[in-house]
């Protein structure tokens, strides 16, 4: 038996991309999933069940934290208890320099990226701790590592979301919650398709080739690593934000 049978996972941007890719992963190893997204999620949970999995989806802004709230109720009304928390949700942003930013795009990105990672594990680890312990991911990126000209907000919060990461795992490291960072290099998905990088195109080619591997990533790529953080087998892995760039931060 799989140790993933009879757990449940919630899937904060599981409608699409890294976080359907983590979903699929989920269900395919016996676990139960919660899809929270903004846009809807019937087509991600239609897909999970033909797998043989179960799955709900619930509609969640993640900045708003009646929402994060209820995504937790709604994980624990349907299958009894929560035991992962992958925060995947996010967005790119405004592309401009930090002079002709608007405050407006810098909050926006802020909110998303790294509030809604602070009001999902606000709201996912207490109820991981009434049943012994649990696993966060949340999702950062190589961007939480480097720099990238006219993305100062999405830096900043993918910066932020990996000191959260580390202070969160100090605060329950002794009662059995870990809580680690993926740091994806550049992956193929439909955020990436609304900044025009879509694969076999120009500017994908561009952005490939900045990786060592002369590559973009796969979803799935990402989600194997989400998957062993939240597995028995790191079980002595807390506090880190692990790359999964293709070789692109240790050039
Ligand atoms: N694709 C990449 O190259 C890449 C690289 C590094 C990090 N990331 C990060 O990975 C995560 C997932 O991105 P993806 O590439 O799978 O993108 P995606 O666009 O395929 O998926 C993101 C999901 O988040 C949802 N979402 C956006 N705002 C939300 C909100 N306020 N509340 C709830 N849901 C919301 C979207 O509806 C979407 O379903 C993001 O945090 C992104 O920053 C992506």
């Amino acid at each position: 038996m799989s140790e993933f049978e009879g757990k449940v996972a919630v899937i904060t941007g599981g409608a699409s991309g890294i976080g359907l890719a983590s979903a699929r992963m989920f269900v395919e190893r016996g676990a139960k999933v919660v899809i929270a997204d903004m846009a809807d999620g019937a087509a991600a949970v239609a897909e999970l069940k033909a797998l043989g999995g179960e799955a709900v989806y619930v509609k969640a802004n993640v900045t708003a934290e009646a929402d994060v709230q209820n995504m937790v109720r709604t994980a624990v009304a349907s299958f009894g208890r929560l035991d992962y928390g992958v925060n995947s949700a996010g967005i790119g942003g405004a592309a401009a320099p930090v002079a002709d930013l608007s405050l407006d795009d810098w909050n926006k990105v802020i909110s998303i990226n790294l509030t809604g990672v602070f009001l999902s594990m606000k709201h996912q680890i207490p109820e991981m701790l009434k049943t012994g312990g649990g696993a966060v991911v949340n999702i950062s990126s190589i961007l939480g590592w480097v720099g990238w000209a006219t993305s100062s907000a999405y830096v900043a919060s993918k910066h932020g979301v990996i000191g959260l990461t580390k202070a969160a795992a100090l605060e329950y490291a002794t009662q059995n919650v870990r809580v680690n960072a993926v740091s994806p290099g550049f992956i193929y998905t439909p955020l990436l398709e609304t900044a025009g990088i879509v694969e076999g195109n120009e500017l994908s080619t561009y952005i490939a080739n900045l990786h060592a591997m002369k590559r973009m990533g796969r979803a799935e790529e990402v989600a194997a690593v989400v998957i062993w953080l939240c597995s028995d087998g790191a079980s002595f892995v807390t506090g880190m934000a692990h790359l999964v760039d293709g070789g692109f931060v240790a050039q």
